[in-house]
């Protein structure tokens, strides 16, 4: 049971922060994405009972607006990805409805909606995000980014915790001399990275397993416990609703050097909305949800925000996959702690 020795810090990293340094000019070019990047890509599965689909950023922004401090910045009240870039970077993306006050009441609707459920086809209309970073001549990192409206934290001891508002997860493949040499999962804020050939596949493509609400990527199905200060938490996890992102999502080139955005086209709704769009989003560091909610017997009146010990049941909206460490060495978003397993036994406890 690894996942109950890492100690997950997800909560300490859970506010929006961020440190990356802005870009300069960007590139142009419109390189297609290599023909791996695709071929191998993972197929994901959604929980069977999701309340929180998939979500096209585009809708995203349309239900929110730039706030700092709590405060509607003015400038801008409507922000589009063509606009982001020029938001501050402490701009928190709050949700235009106020306060999410209980997101199992299925309250506000784009919270809610079901159109990013992928079909019988496998496909979601949400369109995903698939990024190459290539790191030298040998080997290049292909991201897949998956984003959500919303974020269910789950309960400790029946008590509900780290709900917020927007949702970055990736599953990163490490591609060396253009064959897939691991696989990485990005769960809460830590993850796991496996050995290529240990995981399930079905053809060519990995099995990545999506859990309910918080969307933390396994390569497993099942029950996946994982710790805070407070208790275990359990992601569920099950063969629900399969997601195939090669068939809707934004292209983009990284690169490691100059940090810089390159667009490299999409396929399906994603690829008609990028011809439209520039890379330069993609440099914003602020925040994609409301701010933590405060904490204080008036403010808890107000949104129903509860903190016990240092973990709170809304946390801050997170930053986006530019602060998930594109350009890492190791296999991991923490280059510091990283170990590939050459085993997915044992990682699970089957519900
Ligand atoms: C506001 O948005 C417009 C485009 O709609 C953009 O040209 C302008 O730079 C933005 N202003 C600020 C202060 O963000
Ligand atoms: C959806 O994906 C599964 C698993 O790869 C595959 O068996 C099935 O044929 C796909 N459905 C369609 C309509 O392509
Ligand atoms: C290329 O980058 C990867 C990831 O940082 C590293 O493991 C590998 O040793 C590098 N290879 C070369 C030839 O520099």
């Amino acid at each position: 049971m690894h996942s109950l020795y890492q100690v997950s810090t997800f909560l300490a990293l859970a506010g929006c922060v961020s440190g990356a340094p802005s870009s300069g000019s960007r590139l142009r070019k419109r390189e297609a994405l290599p023909d791996y990047a695709t071929k191998y890509a993972p197929l994901s599965y959604l929980y069977s009972g999701e309340a929180w689909w998939p979500s096209d950023i585009t809708v995203h922004l349309e239900n929110v607006e730039p706030e700092v401090d709590y405060v509607a910045t003015g400038a801008n009240d409507s922000v589009t990805l063509n606009t982001l870039d020029s938001l501050s970077s402490d701009v928190y993306l709050t949700a235009s409805d106020g306060p999410i006050l209980d997101p199992l009441d299925g309250t506000p609707a784009w919270l809610s909606s079901e159109y990013g459920k992928p079909d019988d086809d496998n496909y979601s209309a949400a369109p995903g995000l698939i990024i190459a970073a290539e790191k030298n001549s040998t080997t290049t990192d292909v991201f897949y980014f998956y984003f959500y409206s919303y974020n269910y934290g789950g309960k400790v001891l029946d008590i509900n915790f780290d709900d917020h508002v927007g949702d970055w997860e990736h599953v990163m493949i490490r591609f060396v001399n253009e064959e897939p040499y691991a696989i990485y999962c990005s769960e809460h804020s830590a993850g796991s990275a496996y050995y290529w050939d240990v995981v399930d596949f079905s053809g060519d493509r990995p099995l990545t397993y999506i859990a309910y609400g918080g969307h933390a990527n396994y390569v497993t199905a099942g029950t996946q416990d994982y710790t805070i200060a407070l208790g275990i938490i359990s992601d569920k996890t099950d063969a629900g609703y399969l997601w195939d992102m090669t068939l809707n999502y934004r292209g983009y080139w990284y690169d490691v050097d100059s940090e810089e955005f390159t667009v490299a086209g999409g396929v399906g709704t994603g690829a008609t909305e990028e011809d439209d769009e520039t890379a330069d989003w993609l440099s914003w560091l602020g925040c994609w949800g409301d701010e933590e909610y405060p904490s204080g017997l008036l403010d808890d009146i107000e949104t129903g925000q509860y903190c016990i010990s240092s973990e709170c049941r809304y946390t801050s909206g997170p930053t986006g996959p530019y602060d998930k460490n594109l350009g890492r060495t190791t296999m991991c978003e923490n280059d510091d702690d990283c170990t590939i397993f050459d085993s997915i036994d044992d990682l699970t406890t089957q519900s």
